[in-house]
């Protein structure tokens, strides 16, 4: 309910428009978000480098109202892998398709994404494709695949465990090799498109995890890159213990190598978590945000935890 709640409010513009003046607001924000600047989120990137991790890049923006807006934001990514392969960090990038106009001409997206990866491959690197609500579902596969029957092998995508769909979805994808990075799902779903109980997602995490798994080994377990620009096939991004666990038993049960399945989790979250699978052996990339954009980010990091919530109001409350 309180959730659901959150996830509305993440989307409504009078909210974010009063929101994003509060300076507690982006103070609170800032636990999840690297900064304002690529220059900011690179801060973070070396930090989580030198301890061993490798990070996507998220330059927040989604939902764009204009094709400007949408051009805008593929030139600014098609700059960020520059200025990534510039400074020498072990980071990719990640990309909402609503931020690149998925919602206003797919074509126009889907040459956005395009353009987006072709960059990505001058520098080896993977761009992988955040996963939106169940309404961009089939299209952004469409894109994916699209673009792969032209040769553009290097992009990943998201799927996640709460939609019923996702199991079928990652059978076929698994058949031609895709990156995927399993999560749980982030957006409002209706109960017949996605499960309503925490613990029918779990297992259905815990079950499509073990697919993929399987699927590595069929398909030849790929390492991560050691420059951390080319994922594994097998990325789960989570912060659940229990759905670490389950993986690291099933993929140690059928003899996948360490280094063939990455954990990734959300900047500023379970950090703890990030270094213990690191250090047992194990690729960990952190998804770091950045930008102004921050709001619909920062809405559905409060919606995951309650606590996050009431730790902000408080926050507001003592100004
Ligand atoms: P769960 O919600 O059960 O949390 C497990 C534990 O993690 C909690 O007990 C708590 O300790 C910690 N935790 C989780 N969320 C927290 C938060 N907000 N603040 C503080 N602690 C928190 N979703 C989507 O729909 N499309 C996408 O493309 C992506 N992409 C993506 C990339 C990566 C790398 C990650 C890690 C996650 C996503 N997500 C996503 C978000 C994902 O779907 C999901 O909403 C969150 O990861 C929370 O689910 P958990 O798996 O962490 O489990």
């Amino acid at each position: 309910m309180l959730r659901a709640f959150l996830l509305y409010l993440s989307n409504a513009t009078w909210v974010r428009n009063i929101v994003t003046r509060w300076r507690v607001a982006r103070k609170m924000a800032s636990r999840f978000v690297a900064g304002d600047t690529f220059e900011d989120a690179l801060i973070a990137i070396r930090k989580l480098n030198e301890k061993g991790l490798y990070t996507t890049l998220d330059n927040l923006g989604e939902n764009v109202t204009s094709s400007a807006e949408a051009m805008k934001a593929t030139d600014a990514y098609i700059d960020i892998f520059q200025r990534l392969n510039d400074e020498g960090v072990k980071s990719n990038c990640s990309v909402k398709l609503s931020q690149l106009g998925l919602e206003l001409d797919f074509d126009l997206c889907l040459s956005n994404m395009r353009r987006i990866a072709t960059r990505a491959a001058e520098y080896g690197t993977v761009v992988r494709i955040d996963m939106e609500d169940s309404s961009t579902v089939d299209r952004t596969i469409q894109v994916y695949h699209t673009l792969r029957d032209e040769g553009i092998m290097n992009i990943g995508l998201a799927i996640q465990s709460y939609l019923r769909r996702s199991e079928e979805d990652v059978v076929s994808l698994l058949e031609v090799g895709t990156r995927i990075r399993l999560c749980k799902g982030a957006y409002n779903e209706p109960p017949e498109i996605a499960f309503p109980k925490k613990s029918d997602v779990d297992a259905n995490f815990d079950r499509i995890a073990a697919l993929m798994i399987d699927g590595a080994l069929s398909h030849g377990s790929t390492p991560a890159s050691a420059d951390g620009k080319a994922p594994p096939i097998t990325a789960l991004g989570t912060h659940d213990e229990k759905r670490t666990v389950y993986a690291c038993n099933h993929a140690e049960k059928v003899g996948l190598p360490k280094e063939a399945l990455e954990f990734q989790m959300l900047y500023g979250i379970r950090s703890d978590l990030q270094d213990a699978l690191h250090a047992m052996g194990y690729p960990v990339r952190v998804y770091v945000p950045f930008g102004t954009e921050w709001y619909p980010y920062f809405m559905r990091r409060l919606a995951e935890r309650p606590a996050n919530l009431w730790f902000f109001i408080t926050a507001l409350f003592r100004g």
